[in-house]
């Protein structure tokens, strides 16, 4: 495999391309990041002003450099639209392991696009990149995150309680992981 820290991995399945995120796509990212409908699932206040999108972006483009975080835009083949975005943080090379995250513009929500999307993720994440773990972290009321995750074979591994605090509320997030061997056995079924 090359270096996807150097060459930046762009990905493919029937419906949608993975290709890197940059500043370029600010507008859809900020039609995104500033809907509640989808940062309240993951007990963040939506975006006000385009610059907070901006700034995230560049984060983002420099802990690409530090080689800690890759993040994908999700693009609709058919008609170029960008979806949404997946990303693998929390990196822990030396493990072997990393954090999945992901987020769609509700337009694109129940058409199995992030099903698909994580499914083409995991297979370069383990096969290509040489994860052996995979890790995410959703609240306790976020349905469709556990749904997702559980359908495509995550094993909740515990609860992390009151880790988060949104909307007035100390919520549960809930610990999920996904190993290579468990990805294998899933993809066998
Ligand atoms: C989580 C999210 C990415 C799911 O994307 P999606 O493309 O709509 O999910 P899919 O269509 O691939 O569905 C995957 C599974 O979850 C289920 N699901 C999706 N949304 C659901 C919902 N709102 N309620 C119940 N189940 C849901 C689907 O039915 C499917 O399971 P099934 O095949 O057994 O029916 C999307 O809801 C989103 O962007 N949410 C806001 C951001 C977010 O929560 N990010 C995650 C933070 S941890």
């Amino acid at each position: 495999m090359g270096d996807p820290f150097t060459v930046f991995p762009e990905l493919e399945t029937e419906r949608i391309r993975l290709q890197q995120l940059t500043i370029g796509d600010l507008d859809v990212m900020y039609s995104i990041k500033s809907n509640p409908m989808v940062t309240n699932q993951y007990g963040r206040d939506p975006h006000t002003a385009i610059l907070q999108t901006e700034k995230w972006i560049e984060v983002i483009a420099e802990n690409y450099r530090d080689r800690s975080t890759l993040y994908w835009k999700i693009v609709n083949k058919i008609d170029g639209r960008v979806a949404g975005a997946i990303t693998l943080w929390n990196m822990d090379l030396e493990s072997h392991m990393a954090e999945v995250g992901y987020e769609l513009h509700p337009d694109f929500w129940r058409k199995g696009i992030m099903f698909e999307t994580m499914g083409c993720l995991l297979q370069w994440a383990f096969e290509d990149f040489g994860l052996n773990r995979v890790e995410a972290c959703p609240l306790e009321n976020n349905i469709a995150s556990i749904r997702l995750l559980e359908r495509a074979g995550f094993k909740l591994e515990g609860t992390l309680r009151e880790r988060a605090y949104f909307g007035g509320k100390f919520l549960d997030q809930y610990y999920y992981a996904l190993l290579k061997n468990d990805w294998v056995q899933v993809r066998r079924q």
